[in-house]
């Protein structure tokens, strides 16, 4: 055990980033519908579910919901394959549902996201069918990338990109007379082709669908895949292979061009349509993968989005240096732009951060770790993004039987070297437990009813209704957090911390100052229990602390907040 006083900032900066705007500090959190609620007990859940769950989310203290994708869809890649962007898939509902959605999040105060997915169409989207029917030289080819293939007779694929589930980004058409045909460009799954932004007709379809969603009253887009949809002229190869590295050093010949910049900023001009008020504006965050949060911070110029997903953030280990250097980069990449940073450490892309930064040999220590890893981030200036679940401890379910997976990814990595969890994204996914002793645990209307992925039987344990009221509970954590996060000055919104150098080695500790309060977080990283001055009045803690004599003994695997 160490004792150290990390009481005075030696780097000390005003925070000027308190504008007004309501995204500026929000928590978002992430509704996955077909593992939210399942109001008419299929086993899937869908909209009218989520509505009749929107007051515990108001409860929770969160500011608005990203709801991910409920259009209508063949469920190829679950929903990120988008055959009509106007119409609610029949398993979540109708449009009647999606407003009614809407309208009573908004009676409730909270805001709605929906997701757009602008990259790729579904290969059942009438245009597709229509490009394929109508064979070679359909202008419809023109609005996706159809290519012939190299090689003698063309049997080779048009470059040499792979796809981000695995194998080939094209796949060879098959002409009406039974004939090898053109290729077409997929940089997911084959049946999600790649839509082409060069062509007219793309860009003012999305321009439609855009004000059909603002019309229907949402309050902004997350922006699936928004780094994508411009590729370099000519379609290079690449020259290697691997590519798959999401937060490469690299620019690849379709990720992250240039070019993507202009569609933001005519998108942004349709979306200061509907008003500027920082109360009511009509926002947009980028799902981005970049090479760094410099390239982030060129999708959040005043003319662009309004935020981007942080995935440096989510990416970094649960270490206090490495975690100090990735909050610096991030405030000092969105400073320039004006832009506020966000947060996140889950979504329904990636394993569950109670597993993925607990060391998987003991649970309650996991646990300890993700609770910690919250309270840091919540105390960070600028807005967070929370995935279902979260807010209940819950793990990745890592013993899936293969055959209820349904994420492509996993079928597409069969028979190669791919291992473990990583890259398959089921184990996030698995429905919510709500209440009861028995599957689906309030999942669905019915005990013993069904679910479209099995719940570990101990989620019994970690059911909403289990842990409401029990203060020691990971949701009654992160209601008091949230709560916490509304009612001090110096939390939420702003540009800077002021780190406390003499924090001791392991130990992330910073302070946050408004004009009408100031603020402390001490997140211990490291192995050993600490002892600190307390700086002020306890706030929060993630684990039980104790104060003695104006010290705390600070555990591994915690973090505090103070008003000081
Ligand atoms: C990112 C989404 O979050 C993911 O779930 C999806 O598979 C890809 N984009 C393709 O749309």
């Amino acid at each position: 055990m160490t004792s150290q006083h990390p009481a005075t900032p030696t780097v000390a900066a005003a925070d000027s980033g308190r504008r007004p705007g309501w995204w500026r500090d929000a928590v978002i959190y992430q509704v996955y519908p077909r593992s939210f609620a399942d109001a008419d007990g299929d086993g899937m859940g869908d909209l009218e579910g989520v509505r009749s769950r929107l007051p515990y989310l108001r409860d929770l203290g969160v500011d608005a919901v990203w709801l991910s994708p409920f259009y209508a869809s063949p469920q190829a890649d679950a929903g990120y394959d988008v055959s009509d962007y106007r119409v609610v898939d029949p398993m979540f509902g109708d449009l009647a549902d999606a407003e009614r959605l809407i309208g009573d999040a908004h009676g409730l105060g909270l805001r709605v996201i929906v997701d757009i997915v602008p990259n790729h169409a579904s290969d059942q989207h009438s245009w597709f069918r229509q490009a394929l029917r109508e064979g070679l030289g359909s202008p419809l080819r023109e609005r996706f990338h159809f290519r012939p293939g190299r090689g003698e007779a063309g049997e080779l694929p048009p470059n040499d990109w792979e796809s981000i589930f695995g194998g080939p980004a094209w796949t060879r058409t098959v002409s009406s007379d039974g004939t090898p045909g053109e290729w077409y460009l997929h940089l997911f799954a084959p049946e999600q082709p790649d839509l082409n932004w060069e062509n007219a007709a793309v860009a003012d379809e999305f321009r439609s669908v855009l004000r059909f969603w603002l019309d229907l009253g949402v309050d902004g887009f997350r922006i699936d895949v928004a780094h994508g949809l411009v590729k370099a002229a000519g379609l290079p190869d690449i020259g290697h292979h691997d590519q798959l590295r999401l937060l490469g050093n690299d620019v690849l010949p379709f990720f992250d061009q240039d070019g993507v910049h202009e569609i933001y900023r005519d998108w942004r001009r349709i979306l200061d349509e509907y008003g500027t008020d920082p109360d009511t504006r009509r926002i947009a965050v980028a799902e981005a993968w970049t090479p760094s949060v410099q390239r982030t911070a060129n999708y959040l110029r005043p003319d662009e989005l309004h935020q981007a997903f942080n995935f440096q953030y989510l990416g970094t280990a649960w270490d206090a240096e490495a975690l100090r250097e990735v909050i610096d980069l991030t405030l000092d990449a969105m400073r320039p732009v004006g832009a506020p940073a966000t947060w996140v450490l889950s979504n329904h892309d990636v394993v569950r951060h109670l597993t993925r930064l607990g060391s998987g040999e003991d649970a309650e220590q996991d646990l300890r770790r993700a609770r910690a890893a919250t309270l840091l981030m919540l105390a960070l200036p600028g807005s967070a993004y929370l995935y279902q679940g979260e807010e209940l401890g819950l793990p990745e379910v890592v013993d899936l039987p293969d055959e209820v997976r349904q994420d492509p990814a996993f079928s597409r990595a069969k028979g190669t070297n791919a291992e473990g969890q990583e890259g398959m994204r089921d184990g996030c996914r698995v429905p919510l437990p709500w209440s009861g002793a028995e599957a689906p645990f309030g999942f669905g209307p019915v005990p013993g009813g069904p679910s479209w992925l099995p719940q570990p039987a101990e989620w019994a344990k970690l059911s909403v209704e289990a842990q409401t009221g029990d203060r020691s509970s990971t949701l009654e954590l992160y209601r008091a957090a949230l709560t916490a996060r509304r009612e001090h000055p110096a939390l939420g919104t702003g540009d800077s911390v002021e780190w406390l150098d003499d924090a001791p080695a392991g130990v992330l500790a910073f302070r946050r100052s408004s004009p009408d309060g100031v603020f402390a977080c001490f997140a211990n990283t490291g192995d050993l229990a600490v002892r600190l001055a307390a700086p002020g009045r306890l706030l929060l803690a993630s684990e039980p602390v104790t104060v003695v004599e104006d010290e705390i003994l600070l555990p591994a695997d915690a973090t505090v907040w103070w008003a000081l």
